[in-house]
């Protein structure tokens, strides 16, 4: 099943549009291993993905304990997501691609800076192949965000000035990617960015809580799925805070 869709049917079996952010730190490795895993009993009923990145892999090693990590969360019926940012040339994308795919990650993340050819190309058809997701920076959720995403820039393609996160979101459409982030840090980015792609792809959105994002401002805005790490693992109940979460981002419906 695509990546796209298998996102859609777990928010729906969830009830949950909370991706939590695995993203704990230990000085010690087999601490870290068990805090994993015990925080993805603690909040798997309240989630409907998961995500990783650098700070468990680098210690832990891919091919070995995230793997297991993978296996527990995929036991919960977890789509799992690898913040990678891809962002190199296509045969060594090609290769980063391959390998968190084959460790058990449904989606990596990518960076749309590099381009298609010689770029993301072989990501998405390496992702294509073995039916995993690529999903797409577009506008992140930190300060510094529009020294990068927010410049004015001259377009190629029609040579006229715009925004550079306004062409991400549109080759986002036409690379037909499973999504692309925004951070609810900048919630009238995620409502520009929603009306360009005509909602087609499903907006990522980091940033509330710790970061200082909003999650009725983001859900309002047209985010369809929440990232949220500290806010949830550092509170002295990880599941209630993830409950409570879910719960507000529910409130949008309403
Ligand atoms: P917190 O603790 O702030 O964690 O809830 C947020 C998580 O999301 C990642 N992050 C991003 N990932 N684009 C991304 O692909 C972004 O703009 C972005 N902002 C935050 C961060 O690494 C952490 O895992």
């Amino acid at each position: 099943m695509r990546f796209k869709l298998e996102m859609e049917c777990s928010q729906r079996q969830k009830d949950s549009n909370i991706i939590l952010a695995l993203d704990i730190a230990s000085t010690s490795r087999s601490n870290l291993f068990s805090k994993s895993l015990k925080l993805l009993e603690q909040v798997h009923l309240y989630i409907c993905a998961v995500k990783l990145n650098h700070h468990l892999i680098l210690p832990l090693g891919l091919f070995d304990r995230v793997h297991q990590i993978l296996r527990l969360a995929h036991r919960y019926e977890l789509p799992t997501i690898m913040d990678c940012k891809i962002n190199d040339i296509g045969s060594t994308n090609k290769v980063i691609a391959e390998n968190y795919f084959k460790a058990g990650f449904d989606a990596v993340i990518a960076n749309p800076f590099v381009g298609w050819k010689e770029g993301l190309q072989s990501v998405f058809e390496v992702a294509k192949r073995v039916q995993k997701g690529v999903i797409l920076l577009c506008y992140m959720s930190h300060e510094a965000a529009w020294e990068g995403y927010g410049q004015t820039i001259q377009e190629a393609k029609t040579d006229t000035r715009t925004l550079q996160y306004v062409v991400f979101a549109k080759k986002a459409l036409e690379w037909n990617a499973d999504g692309i982030i925004v951070g609810a840090t900048y919630p009238e980015k995620i409502e520009e960015i929603a009306k360009i792609t005509t909602n087609k792809v499903p907006i990522y959105s980091p940033g509330v809580g710790v970061q200082g994002g909003d999650i009725q401002s983001a859900m309002k805005a047209g985010a369809r799925y929440l990232i949220v790490g500290r806010t949830i693992f550092s509170a002295p109940n990880p599941a209630s805070m993830a409950r409570q979460i879910r719960e507000e981002a529910k409130l949008r419906k309403l």
